[in-house]
């Protein structure tokens, strides 16, 4: 008997019980261990119905992952599905936790389930880029019929106990913690009650009546635009139409094979490492359980633009009581107002009620003096983008808050080293950068100084959970890891359109890629306005940067979508860039100015200048200790810049094309064009002699 999987009775109950910590994911140590417990339970004879629970903090949450691209070690989870399904003895699931994956399908092969109140049960195997491989695309319709089963398995999302109650994905419903003597009570009343098993695969009346419906058709076409680029939820679509179109054994034949195509495809990769890198990037180097972490119960903000408004809507959505100082009272009321329309908005779509409208805004405070930051905890600062300006707050917050109060910067660029000196704790200095929207966008780019405490780094860490963004550590440069990388990109989009490309050329290789939005068009939404100050600002510094044709753009007054014009034009009301013939004028006009002849770039070049260039500054990241790891890269442009999951980001994504031709190419940009970004990393050139890949490092 594994010790995994423990089998006893308790009067006429056999229980049958998991536990391998953290979440009971079916391991091949898990497998065998079911069918060993069950074996015993069927030859027990004074064992009437049979229990199927978990120790820990949830029902099985599914396959374990780890074991993902190594092959399958017998019994394979459908066989131990079919075994519990087959079973003489009624058997009774009884979740609490999660019941997500392989594991909802293993309580779909049991005969019956209570779940405790505030358990969820999900088949969120697209989300790795997979689709339920046991049983779960057949099982799950035969409860709920196609559109409900579609729907969970092509999102992913979850369903709470009580919704599940009503789908019949579960039977019964008890509030409560005591998981096993929920099931043990449900187990009992089932052996009392003399109930049957009760196979799911048996059940014909939800096939019945969604049969020859249009559903599938009309949910592909849904997905055409949900789930662009994307191979496992068209996959799942196949595999549920397969339950109402074949006899329950074939479809679920039907179902090993597409299962297998996503297990295969680049996609399941990209999306697992993606998995595991988020979870990942919360462990950081030198931290660890036991470092100190500072409460954080009241929060200042400086600053009600775009960023200071969404970095206080975090805290109030997570119940931390925020104030946040402006300069001037019209620009306070202006960017409260700001918050209260997003939030009223919210609510319009019906994700918050008003009474969540309101109980946030009451969290929510406005200030003119930082004399009213004498008891917060932390302070971000999030003014214009200027070094005198901040490191002037900066001064003043250090006398006007209590000690042992965090002071963080939301600055984009700037020097925290630079900031915290300006202060006298820089130990408690700490750049906290959000992404805009600040309250949609999930990455947390924590920067730390020289001087940052062990425990403020903690203690930023863990507040990023608390306000459910995910936090990757970084060090000290300018631009930090995912603002240096973008403006490299940035350059050689510009370049290219210099050379002869078209800005919507550009930006059509890199939605292809799978962004969501190209570079041109992000300029657009955060505002030509601001690259062209960050290059007048240097041109003044007495820098050198080249005329561009931007320039020439931002000081027409195009200034991008909140001028309904930019490098795109756009109709009222609409985000979606429409290319200007003007633009095109423009950069035609800049061409010749500057004795350009303009040349045809083909789509490769564009991939490989617009990504490779990302990638060498990622190694140079990586050799400089900006970024401990590659995959603290790969999130920071996951949640930053929406970098498809699916590719696994920027360093994942090289690593899977081939470093040395990255190098190759690399050294050839680098003969041809020159300029420092090109100058191959060494720490690329390392790994390419040395055969290995950004991933081992
Ligand atoms: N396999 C292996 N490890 C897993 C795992 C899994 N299915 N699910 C979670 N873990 C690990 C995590 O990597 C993490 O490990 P760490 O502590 O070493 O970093 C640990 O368990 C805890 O995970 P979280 O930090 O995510 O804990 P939370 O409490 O926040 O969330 C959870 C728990 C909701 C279960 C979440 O982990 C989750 O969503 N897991 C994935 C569930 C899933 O996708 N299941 C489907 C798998 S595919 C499948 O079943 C195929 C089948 O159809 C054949
Ligand atoms: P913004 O111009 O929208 O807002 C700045 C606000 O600060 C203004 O409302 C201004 O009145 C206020 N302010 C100026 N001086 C002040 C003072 N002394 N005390 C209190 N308030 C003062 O600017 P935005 O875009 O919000 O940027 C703020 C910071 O966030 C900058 O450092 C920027 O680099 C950074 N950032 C911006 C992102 C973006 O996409 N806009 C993304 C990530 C970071």
């Amino acid at each position: 008997m594994s010790e995994v999987v423990t089998y006893n009775r308790e009067g006429s109950i056999g229980v049958i019980t998991v536990n391998y910590p953290p979440v009971n994911a079916l391991s091949h140590a898990v497998r065998s261990g079911l069918v060993a417990a069950l074996e015993q339970g069927q030859k027990d004879a004074d064992a009437k119905v049979l229990l199927l629970v978990c120790e820990g903090r949830t029902f099985i949450a599914g396959a374990d992952i780890r074991e993902f691209g190594k092959p399958m070690q017998d019994p394979g989870l459908p066989s131990v599905v079919d075994q519990y399904e087959n079973s003489d003895k009624p058997i009774i699931a009884a979740i609490h936790g999660t019941a997500l994956g392989g594991g909802l399908e293993t309580a779909l092969g049991c005969h019956y389930r209570v779940a405790l109140s505030s358990a969820k049960v999900g088949l969120p195997e697209v989300k790795l880029g997979l689709l339920p491989g046991a049983g779960g695309t057949q099982r799950l319709p035969r409860l709920t019929g196609a559109q409900k089963a579609l729907e969970m398995i092509t999102t992913g999302e979850f369903v709470g106990a009580k919704d599940a109650l009503a789908l019949s994905i579960v039977d019964a419903v008890e509030d409560g913690s005591d998981i096993k003597a929920a099931g043990l009570a449900y187990a009992q009343k089932v052996a009392d009650e003399g109930k049957p098993v009760r196979r799911v695969r048996d059940l014909t009346d939800k096939l019945q009546a969604d049969k020859g419906s249009d559903v599938f058709e009309q949910f592909r076409a849904g997905l055409q635009k949900k789930a662009r680029g994307l191979f496992s939820p068209f996959k799942c679509v196949d595999a549920v139409e397969a339950a109402f179109s074949l006899p329950f054994e074939d479809g679920v034949k039907r179902e090993r094979e597409l299962f297998m195509e996503c297990m295969e495809s680049p996609q399941r990769a990209g999306l697992v490492h993606s998995f595991f890198a988020e979870r990942e990037v919360s462990k950081v180097k030198g931290l660890s359980k036991d470092t100190p972490v500072r409460d954080i119960r009241t929060v200042g903000v400086i600053g009600a633009g775009t960023m200071g408004g969404g970095i206080a809507m975090n805290f109030a959505n997570a119940g931390i009581p925020v104030t946040i100082a402006e300069v001037k009272q019209e620009a306070l009321d202006k960017g409260l107002a700001v918050i209260r329309r997003n939030y009223e908005n919210t609510a319009k779509k019906g994700r918050i009620t008003q009474a969540q409208v309101e109980e946030r805004m009451s969290l929510i405070s406005g200030t003119l003096t930082y004399d009213d930051f004498s008891d917060v905890d932390l302070v971000i600062e999030a003014v214009f983008e200027s070094r005198d300006l901040k490191r002037k707050i900066f001064g003043q917050l250090d006398d006007a808050c209590k000690p042992g109060a965090i002071l963080a910067s939301n600055t984009s660029t700037l020097s925290i080293d630079d900031i915290a000196a300006a202060t006298k704790r820089p130990q408690d200095v700490i750049g906290l950068h959000f992404f805009s929207p600040a309250n949609v966008m999930k990455l947390l780019e924590i920067v730390r100084g020289e001087k940052t405490s062990d425990e403020v780094k903690a203690t930023a860490m863990a507040l990023a959970k608390k306000i459910r963004k995910v936090g990757v550590m970084v060090g000290n440069c300018y631009g930090f890891v995912g603002n240096r990388m973008l403006h490299k990109r940035g350059a050689e989009a510009m370049a290219l359109v210099n050379e002869g490309a078209s800005p919507q050329q550009v930006d059509k290789v890199l939605t292809d890629l799978g962004f969501p939005m190209g570079q041109f068009a992000m300029s657009d939404l955060a505002g030509i306005d601001i690259g062209y100050s960050i290059r007048q600002e240097r041109r003044k510094a007495g820098e050198d940067v080249p005329a561009s044709w931007m320039d020439k753009l931002a000081e027409q007054g195009r200034l991008g979508q909140k001028t309904q014009a930019g490098v795109y034009k756009y109709e009222e009301g609409n985000r979606k860039p429409i290319p200007d013939p003007e633009v095109d004028r423009v950069i035609a006009e800049f061409r010749e100015e500057q004795g350009i002849k303009s040349r045809d770039i083909t789509d490769q070049e564009i991939l490989e200048r617009c990504m490779y260039v990302m990638v060498n500054e990622g190694a140079k990241i990586l050799e400089e200790g900006i970024a401990d790891r590659s995959l603290d890269i790969d999130i920071t442009w996951i949640y930053g810049y929406g970098f498809p999951a699916y590719r696994g980001g920027p360093m994942f994504w090289a690593d899977q094309i081939g470093l040395d031709i990255i190098l190759g190419t690399v050294e050839q940009f680098y003969d041809d064009l020159g300029g420092e970004q090109w100058k191959p990393a060494a720490l690329l050139q390392k790994l390419v002699s040395e055969g290995r890949k950004f991933s081992d490092l």
